[in-house]
């Protein structure tokens, strides 16, 4: 069976699925953040051809600010009318909703393990619009899963992409196989630093680890914390230098995010930034990289994008792959 194949396959599977999910009750969110606006997601559309644009967030280092990256350009993007899904995929420190103040009942492990829970009970609807499926804490590499608990959680996952138009991974920090994978597979990965120097030095070991496996792979570079915008250009020049030379490849410029108080703020409250400061410095800029990812996907499908499997088949086959 092509790659191709199973990915109709899956989408064979879960349609049914889908279908019912669309005429069940909304999951249970916990309250929500006082003075937060919280818009009722768009219905999520049923059986429409597309697939979502995936975003896989990642880093070298850790603590860059992927989590809060990850979970406020989903508001953004849904504030953009974007029907919109993260995923938190750090099997070690899930944060997401934490970051979002929900109180998720389920989680991926409920998915994963014998309580068999489906991706419509676990996902819950997060302040900002989007959908969030919070991830499992402490269950290691996705690559160590038992194989039937692997096929689970691709046949669920798999629903994300025919209903959304982005699909944000939220990745773990550092280089492992899972990480190498969401990255190599997506179609944009961002790639989290700060202008630390150890930041970029483990982000350019990221970069380097994904194009030797995926010389093809669509990586923008995304400065977090900088004091002045042009910091994030010079951090985006250095890296691309060496990339360039080193690897021959091209890594894009997404954009740079200032130092604001009010992320610290929003994380210890509990409320995305880009809704409890809208009008802050780093909202503002999380704001443009929203819209740049887009116009970008628009213009990408407006020039016909090839068909290929989806992103959850090709991470299923990878997951099944023979260890080498
Ligand atoms: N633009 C910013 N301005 C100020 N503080 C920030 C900014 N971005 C992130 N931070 C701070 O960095 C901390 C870590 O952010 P976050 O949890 O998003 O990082 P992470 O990369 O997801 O971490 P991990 O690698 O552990 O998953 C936040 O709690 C916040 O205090
Ligand atoms: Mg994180």
């Amino acid at each position: 069976m092509t790659v191709a194949d199973q990915a109709q396959r899956l989408r064979d599977l879960v349609r049914d699925e889908a279908a019912a999910a669309d005429g069940e009750a909304r999951t249970d969110v916990g309250p929500a953040p006082r003075d937060v606006p919280v818009r009722t997601p768009r219905p999520l559309a049923s059986d429409s051809p597309r697939q979502a644009h995936v975003i896989t967030v990642a880093s070298g280092k850790g603590g860059v600010g992927k989590t809060n990256v990850a979970v406020n350009l989903a508001v953004v993007l849904a504030r953009l009318r974007r029907r919109v899904a993260l995923v938190d995929v750090d099997m070690g420190l899930a944060n997401a909703d934490v970051l979002c103040g929900v109180k998720a009942p389920f989680n991926l492990t409920h998915l994963l393990g014998r309580d068999r829970r489906k991706l419509r009970e676990i996902a819950v609807d997060a302040p900002g619009g989007f959908k969030l499926i919070p991830g499992a804490n402490g269950i290691g590499e996705m690559a160590d899963l038992p194989a039937e608990a692997v096929a689970r959680l691709i046949d669920q996952l798999t629903q994300l992409e025919s209903h959304c138009d982005f699909v944000i991974l939220d990745a773990s920090a550092g280089i492992n196989s899972a990480v190498l994978a969401f990255a190599a597979m997506a179609d944009t990965v961002l790639v989290v630093t700060t202008p630390e120097p150890t930041a970029i030095t483990d982000a350019y070991g990221l970069v380097k680890s994904v194009l030797k496996r995926t010389p093809l792979a669509n990586l923008y570079l995304l400065v977090n914390q900088v004091e002045r915008e042009v910091q994030g250009k010079e951090v985006h020049q250095r890296l691309a230098m060496v990339t360039r030379r080193f690897l021959q490849r091209e890594v894009g410029f997404a954009g740079s995010i200032p130092f604001d108080r009010a992320v610290t703020a929003a994380v210890r409250g509990r409320v995305p930034f880009c809704l409890s400061a809208p009008g802050g410095r780093a909202a503002l800029a999380m704001n443009q990289l929203g819209a740049a990812l887009v116009r970008r996907t628009q213009s990408a499908s407006a020039a016909g994008g090839t068909v290929r499997p989806g992103f959850f088949a090709r991470i299923g086959a990878w997951l099944r792959r023979p260890a080498r």
